[in-house]
């Protein structure tokens, strides 16, 4: 990992002919974004590589958004790295994912610590093989004091199993007399989830093409903006995102009311 200086002028400059940066309103950027980083193996097959080599280039992909939001000051970046459902997969592909997860966690410390980026895992990160577990438990601490943007990664996470798990802390609450269940609202789901503390996110980005939201995030995206893209995770980068914030930015966002210019 080399070191970069750059700024958000140097990191957004010659961007490709259809994107026009006059038009980007730097004070609208989402406060989060989320990505679900979907399509490694079917670049990697359609270059007539393995899987493997596919969720390798998808993690470039990832540093290269990680540092893109951070020069555009965005608040929290989570993205979706490995579902419960995932486990379904071949145990060589679950290994190899498991073992890229340790891998880049450790390799990319330098770039957490230099961009002050604190890392916080969705999911259950105790049900991970024991390596990739302690991997996590260690970068964690190395980045929790950091001030700067909040990486949230999905690993072994399901939007299901969070809302069990949320309704599971709950009632333990009201069994231990802490909370009467005539106070459970909308703020006492929020504070269980894994997400408690974290804006939700404004605009959802999916690569690959598929139109749905494979168990992600589904109490936290009610309101979210949603941005398909054709392109592979592997070949999103930089401008991909720019793209997708410009969608964002000419979305009417209503939240059930009416447009300000209809309201009189
Ligand atoms: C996303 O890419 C990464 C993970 C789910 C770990 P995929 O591995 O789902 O790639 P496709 O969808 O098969 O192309
Ligand atoms: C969603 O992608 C999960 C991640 C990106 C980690 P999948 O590839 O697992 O989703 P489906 O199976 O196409 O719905
Ligand atoms: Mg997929």
């Amino acid at each position: 990992m080399n070191s970069d200086d750059s700024t958000f002028e140097t990191y957004f400059a010659n961007p490709p002919a259809d994107i026009d940066m006059e038009a980007f309103d730097r004070s609208r950027v989402p406060r989060h974004i989320s990505c679900i980083m979907d399509g490694n193996g079917r670049w990697a097959t359609s270059r007539g590589l393995s899987r493997g080599e596919g969720h390798k280039a998808g993690i470039v992909s990832l540093r290269e958004i990680i540092t893109a939001c951070v020069r555009l000051d965005v608040e929290v970046l989570s993205a979706y790295a490995f579902s419960t459902e995932n486990w379904s997969r071949p145990q060589q592909e679950v290994n190899l994912l498991m073992h890229l997860f340790a891998k880049t966690f450790i390799e990319e410390l330098p770039l957490l610590h230099r961009e002050n980026v604190k890392v916080v895992f969705l999911g259950d990160i105790s049900a991970l093989p024991e390596q990739t577990r302690e991997v996590f438990e260690y970068g964690l601490k190395q980045t929790e004091d950091h001030t700067g943007m909040t990486l949230a990664l999905a690993v072994n996470y399901g939007a299901r199993a969070e809302l069990a798990r949320a309704a599971r802390l709950i009632a333990e609450d009201v069994r231990a007399g802490t909370l009467d269940p005539e106070q459970i609202d909308e703020d006492t789901v929020a504070a269980h989830l894994y997400t408690a503390g974290l804006p939700d996110p404004e605009l959802v980005v999916r690569t690959s093409g598929e139109l749905r939201l494979s168990n992600y995030l589904l109490w936290q995206v009610a309101y979210a903006e949603f941005y398909i893209t054709d392109t592979y995770w592997p070949d999103f980068d930089r401008w991909g995102l720019i793209r997708a914030i410009l969608a964002f930015q000419g979305r009417d966002r209503r939240f059930g009311g009416l447009t300000q210019s209809k309201e009189s």
